[in-house]
């Protein structure tokens, strides 16, 4: 059930991003000026940048809602204190970042809030795809074993599995700070091509010693989702941020809302195949 539910909630939590993020694309943070109410009820009529606006509001509550019913099925089921840990954080990670949305849009939008909002945004992401990883059957049968992925105490592989990880996330917040703030662009470029070196060398590392596809193809994945990212981020760039980008335009919206997605994808997939991977993973994980 935990697992089940997890799923859908990983499934759900990654359509609200896209949502948030074509919030921000479109320029609708304020279409709906007052919080917890939309416009003093709950279904405002759907017009304008209410409709992008609204949904997010609603789709978010849908996600805060399953976190809660997610603490109380692993109160029923007898699962360990890590997998009770991390379902009770992804539920405190839900309710900050509700409020956080909430205080952006009352202090409309300051860039040191919305920052914050889309940096969470991410990490609920992973800590749900998480559990929706240690709750499955396979984790179970695989942590037994030790696991039986790529060795990641080998050929300094933690160290490059940490570093990739964290300068995914540090992408993310430099991005970030370029979408709130317009600076600090180059910042973000340099990042990407670092981070772009780190996972190329874990992704190489990780099929060359890999001996189950269980790890290989979200590390397959994450290797061909960094190029893919790569060309978003070009594309975010030339539609919005180069001189004589056009004013309006679905790909002024588009570039930067998958970039934005594809982002949060991609730190999942980190945290997926470190967990995935061989002496990572134990039975004291569950
Ligand atoms: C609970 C889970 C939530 C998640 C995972 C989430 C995620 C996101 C993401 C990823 C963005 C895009 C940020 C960016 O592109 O820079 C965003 C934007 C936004 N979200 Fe949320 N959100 C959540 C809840 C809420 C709630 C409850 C509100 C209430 C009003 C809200 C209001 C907003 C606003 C106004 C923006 C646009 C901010 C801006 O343009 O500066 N969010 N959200
Ligand atoms: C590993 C590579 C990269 C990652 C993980 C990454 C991640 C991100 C994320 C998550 C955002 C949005 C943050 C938010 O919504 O608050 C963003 C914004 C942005 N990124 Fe990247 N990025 C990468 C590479 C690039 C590259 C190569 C470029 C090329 C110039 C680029 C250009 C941009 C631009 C222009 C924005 C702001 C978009 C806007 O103003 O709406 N990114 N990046």
């Amino acid at each position: 059930m935990t697992h089940r539910l997890s799923q859908i909630l990983a499934l759900l939590t990654f359509c609200l991003l896209f949502l948030g993020g074509l919030v921000t694309s479109t320029g609708s943070g304020l279409a709906v000026p007052d919080w917890p109410l939309s416009y003093g009820t709950l279904f405002p009529p759907m017009v304008g940048g209410v409709r992008f606006e609204h949904t997010h509001r609603v789709v978010a509550s849908l996600v805060g809602l399953l976190s809660l019913i997610l603490v109380a099925t692993v109160g029923f089921e007898k699962r360990g204190k890590p997998v009770r840990w991390l379902v009770i954080s992804s539920f405190g990670l839900v309710v900050l970042q509700g409020i956080l949305g909430g205080l952006t849009v009352l202090h409309k939008l300051p860039a040191p809030i919305s920052i914050f909002h889309a940096c969470l945004g991410p990490i609920f992401f992973c800590s749900v795809v998480a559990l929706a990883e240690v709750t499955s059957p396979e984790f179970g049968r695989v942590a037994e074993k030790g696991g039986v992925g790529a060795d990641l105490m080998s050929h300094r592989q933690p160290l490059i599995a940490i570093l990739a990880t964290c300068f995914v996330f540090v992408q993310i917040l430099l991005g970030a700070l370029v979408r709130h703030t317009g600076e600090r662009i180059w910042f973000h470029v340099g990042g990407a091509v670092i981070a772009f070196i780190l996972i190329t060398v874990w992704v190489s590392r990780t099929l060359g010693a890999s001996e189950s596809k269980s790890v290989a193809r979200p590390a397959l994945f994450l290797g061909l989702l960094v190029v893919v990212e790569f060309f978003l981020g070009i594309g975010a760039f030339a539609f919005k941020r180069l001189e004589g980008a056009p004013e309006t335009g679905l790909a002024r919206i588009l570039f930067p809302t998958f970039h934005q997605t594809v982002g949060a994808l991609l730190l999942a997939l980190c945290v997926l195949v470190i967990l995935r991977s061989k002496n990572f993973v134990g039975p004291r994980l569950r």
